[in-house]
C-alpha cells in the first residue's frame, strides 16, 4: 500500500531560520552562481516542449484542477498509481542524497514560512525604530529565499529529474507535474523578487515618508510571500512523495 511520505508530516521550523543565513550545500551554491533564468520556450527533461501555457498528453493535463499547483489538494489517483512504494521504515530509511534533499527542503520551507510572518510582524509596528530593526532581516531573508529556490529548481530540472527519467521512464507524468510546478513557481518567485526589491528601495526613502513607504511595500511582500509558502508546501510535499522512493532505489 502506498503510504504518503510527507504530506501530513511536513515539519515547519521557522525558528531554524536565524534571520541571516541557513546552510546552502556547496553543490547548490555552485548552481546558484551559474544559474541562468530560463525563457518560456524551455524543453523539459522528459521531452515535452513547453511554451508557458502548460501541456497535455493522452494521460496527463497539467492545467486540470486535479493537477495544477494552485488548485490541486493532493496528487491525482492517476499519478499516485505510477509511484513507487516508500521503503519499509518510511522517512527514517532515507539516507545520503535523499537526506540532503530533505534538509534543503526543510530550509526552503522554514524560510518560506518565516518570511511572511516577519513581514506581517513589521506591518504591526508604528515606530520607525522598530521598522528599522526588522526590515533588514526581512530583506536579507527574501533575497536568500528567492536565490536558493531558483538554484534548487535548476538542479532538479537539469540533474535530478532527467536522471530519474532515464532510470524509470514510467515516471514521466509525475516528473512532468513537478516540472510544471517549477514553471508556476518561477513566476511566483519573480513576483516575490520584485516585491523584495521594492521593499529594499522603500528603506531608502527619506525619513518622514519612510514609514508609509515601507509599510506599503511590506503589504505587497507579505501577500506574495504567503502565496509562495502555500505553493511550496504543496509542491515539496508532492515532490518528496514522488521522488524520495526513487532516490532510495536509484
Ligand atoms: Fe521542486
Ligand atoms: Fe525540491
Amino acid at each position: 500500500m502506498l503510504i504518503s511520505v510527507r504530506k501530513m508530516e511536513l515539519t515547519r521550523h521557522p525558528d531554524a531560520v536565524n534571520g541571516t543565513f541557513w546552510p546552502i550545500p556547496s553543490v547548490l551554491r555552485d548552481a546558484v552562481n551559474s544559474f541562468q533564468r530560463r525563457g518560456n520556450a524551455y524543453m523539459c527533461g522528459s521531452g515535452f516542449p513547453r511554451n508557458g501555457n502548460g501541456f497535455m498528453t493522452k494521460t496527463f493535463d497539467y492545467q486540470a484542477p486535479e493537477n495544477h499547483l494552485e488548485k490541486r489538494a493532493q496528487l491525482s489517483p492517476l499519478l499516485v498509481a505510477k509511484l513507487f512504494d516508500p521503503p519499509p521504515g518510511g522517512r527514517a530509511s532515507y539516507r545520503g542524497e535523499a537526506s540532503v534533499w530533505m534538509q534543503i527542503h526543510e530550509g526552503l520551507l522554514g524560510a518560506s514560512a518565516t518570511l511572511p510572518r516577519w513581514s506581517e510582524d513589521l506591518l504591526s509596528k508604528d515606530r520607525v525604530e522598530e521598522i528599522d530593526r526588522l526590515a533588514p532581516r526581512i530583506l536579507a531573508l527574501g533575497r536568500q529565499l528567492v536565490q536558493h529556490a531558483h538554484g534548487h529548481h535548476h538542479i532538479e530540472d537539469d540533474f535530478f529529474f532527467p536522471t530519474f527519467l532515464r532510470a524509470f521512464p514510467e515516471l514521466e507524468s509525475p516528473i512532468d507535474l513537478l516540472e510544471g510546478d517549477h514553471e508556476i513557481l518561477a513566476v511566483v518567485l519573480d513576483d516575490l523578487e520584485k516585491s523584495v526589491m521594492d521593499f529594499g528601495r522603500s528603506l531608502g526613502v527619506e525619513q518622514t515618508a519612510k514609514r508609509d513607504a515601507v509599510l506599503k511595500a511590506g503589504e505587497v511582500l507579505t501577500d506574495r510571500a504567503w502565496r509562495l509558502d502555500r505553493l511550496f508546501t504543496r509542491h515539496i510535499g508532492d515532490e518528496e512523495e514522488i521522488c524520495l522512493p526513487v532516490l532510495y532505489r536509484i
